[in-house]
């Protein structure tokens, strides 16, 4: 093995097709992110056979882009890794193609690598990591508590019965005239104005670590289309703020019921919605009054969103166990972590 360990990390599950160079799965050399936002923004969402045409295009020049810009070749990488699920299957197999590709004509282990895992993974370039530790995974298709016992072993604790919150976000930004991916606007909404509307807590005082964000994304529309009805104007900034607050909460508390359940060290915020300003304050105050103990690791801005170098990170554990996949590797739009 070369004596520094060099993986070139493909992601390309949904619309960002993304390519990195990871080094020792905690330094990035580069992390190259085509995003393909503008085409889907007229939809409202992604459009699958969309984001395949671009991943196609997208690909090799995001490819050569990251290598030069990390200054190697491909002699110089140790392994290729990439996402093979979950995500949208046609986006996949083109990630899965090119690095079975480059792994088969460069003769260099292909490390297969659960989207989700990288999500989480991104959090190793703050700080290493010590286990146990629980990580809130919250982006645009998923809402999950997961438990790590240790390195590369991942447990559900909790997850959304419906909606994700990511997904939540987008619906509402709809209805709030704001164009996709609504997550940051809302936010930026919700900072000037106040829960005015008192959107109900789902599952808040249940006995589980479940969530669910379809009632709520309901309510809101409800409220809008009820005062679109009688010709009432409400106030974009209250309606945001009063959602926001709403998942904040359940978010905050559903976390704090998981640390005292599973008592941690480390808590991780992962995934796009983990960019949010209102879940990052809720989550820090909560924690400082009722877990000092806990460190609150929240990736920087840049790697909460889908990107290559978090699958660099992840695939770092997966080579030293050396769970390496074969030519016949497949994309696996379903995968998942095991349910506790
Ligand atoms: N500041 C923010 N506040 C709330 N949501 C946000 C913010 N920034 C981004 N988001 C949301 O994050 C989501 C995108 O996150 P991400 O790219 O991780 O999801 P995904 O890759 O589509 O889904 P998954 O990772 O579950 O497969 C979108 O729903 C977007 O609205
Ligand atoms: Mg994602």
């Amino acid at each position: 093995m070369a004596a520094r360990e060099l993986i070139l990390a493909f992601e390309s599950s949904c619309d960002e097709t993304s390519v990195a160079v990871v080094e020792n799965g905690n330094k990035i050399l580069s992390n190259i992110i085509a995003t393909q936002i503008k085409s889907h923004q007229r939809f409202g969402g992604v459009v699958p056979e969309v984001a395949s045409r671009h991943h196609v295009e997208q690909i090799t020049l995001v490819t050569d882009a990251a290598l030069k810009e990390a200054g190697v070749t491909y002699t110089d990488l140790t392994a290729v890794a990439v996402t093979y699920g979950p995500g949208l299957v046609g986006a996949l197999l083109i990630g899965v193609t090119a690095a079975k590709t480059i792994a088969y004509a460069h003769h260099l282990p292909l490390i297969p690598v659960n989207h989700m895992a990288g999500h989480i993974y991104a959090a190793r370039f703050v700080k290493p990591l010590t286990y146990p530790l629980l990580a809130l995974a919250v982006s645009g298709g998923h809402t999950e508590l997961v438990y790590m016992k240790a390195a590369g072993e991942f447990e559900i604790i909790g997850d959304t019965r419906d909606d994700a919150a990511g997904e939540a976000y987008d619906k509402v930004g709809r209805i709030l005239g704001i164009p996709y991916p609504a997550g940051k606007e809302v936010d930026r909404l919700a900072h000037l104005g106040h829960d005015t509307f008192h959107f109900p807590r789902a599952m808040d005082k249940e006995d589980n670590l479940d969530f669910s964000f379809s009632g709520l994304k309901s309510a809101v529309i409800n409220t809008v289309h009820h005062a679109d009805q009688i010709g009432e104007t409400l106030s974009r900034e209250d309606l945001a703020a009063s959602f926001q607050a709403a998942v904040v909460d359940v978010l905050v508390h559903k976390t704090q019921k998981a640390l005292t359940n599973y008592p941690v060290k480390q808590l991780i915020v992962a995934g796009g919605v983990a960019a949010n300003q209102g879940l990052k304050e809720a989550m820090n105050e909560a924690l400082a009054v009722h877990f000092p103990d806990v460190d609150v690791i929240v990736p920087p801005l840049r790697l909460t969103g889908d990107n290559g170098a978090m699958i660099g990170a992840a695939a770092h554990i997966e080579l030293a166990k050396r769970h390496l996949a074969s030519e016949n590797l497949n994309a696996d739009p379903g995968l998942s972590f095991a349910h506790a």
